[in-house]
């Protein structure tokens, strides 16, 4: 059975898909970190980002895997170098190439073929699973997920304003709602969980409510 949680940066996506595969015992596949890893190799290789031609292909000669909550490109584990800023900034070029995007679809779906998984990301009920059991799309307040956000920034040490914080996002929000192929959306049965107010225990529970209400017999 395959859930997918799409929506924007910020709405507790992470936490939830993390939390919710534990309580399931199932697989939890982050297809941000995939996105992530590419770039992370490309910028080793010295891969120009605006080549979609040659990321692509450096893209299909990855094995990337999920190991005890870690990612891994073969046998090197990656999952630190992967959120440094450099990183991040290399994955909007890398994650905009419709060539790309398609080599990672495929091999989101060749990782989730035959088990359990929560998949996580922008487009995994619109585009990558349209046949997933359960799809849900979380959102948040634009402000509550700025607070959110600088909440952890602070807690980190980096010393930015919550304007700072909302312009960032504003904009990350504008690159994946545009970008020509895969576009952040909820797909048309796509369930929409607002998570303003809830604790992230409380977003699983609705998670895990949802999941059980698509397994019962419909006329049972
Ligand atoms: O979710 P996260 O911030 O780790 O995603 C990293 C990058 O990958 C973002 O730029 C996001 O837009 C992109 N992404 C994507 N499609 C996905 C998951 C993430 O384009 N399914």
């Amino acid at each position: 059975m395959i859930i997918t949680l799409d929506g924007p940066a910020g709405a507790g996506k992470s936490s939830a898909a993390r939390a919710l595969a534990a309580r399931l015992g199932w697989c939890y596949m982050d297809t941000g970190a995939m996105y992530r890893a590419v770039a992370l190799i490309a910028l080793d290789r010295s891969v120009p980002l605006d080549d979609a031609t040659r990321v692509a292909m450096l893209a299909d000669s990855l094995a990337i895997a999920f190991r005890d909550g870690r990612v891994f490109v073969g046998d090197r584990d990656v999952s630190t170098e992967i959120r440094t800023a450099r990183v991040t900034s290399a994955t909007r070029p890398v994650a905009d190439a419709p060539p790309v995007r398609e080599v990672m679809k495929q091999m989101q779906r060749r990782i989730a073929a035959g088990i359990d998984v929560v998949t996580e990301g922008r487009d995994q009920g619109s585009e990558v699973f349209p046949d997933a059991e359960v799809k849900v799309f979380l959102t948040a307040s634009p402000v509550e997920r700025a607070l959110r956000r600088h909440r952890e920034e602070t807690a980190r040490g980096v010393p930015l304003s919550l304007d700072d914080v909302l312009d960032a996002q504003n904009r990350r929000d504008e690159g994946d709602r545009t970008r020509p192929v895969g576009a952040m959306h909820p797909a048309a049965d796509a369930v929409l969980v607002e998570t303003d107010g809830l604790t992230p225990e409380e977003v699983v529970d609705r998670l895990v409510r949802l999941i059980e209400a698509r397994r019962r017999p419909r006329h049972a």
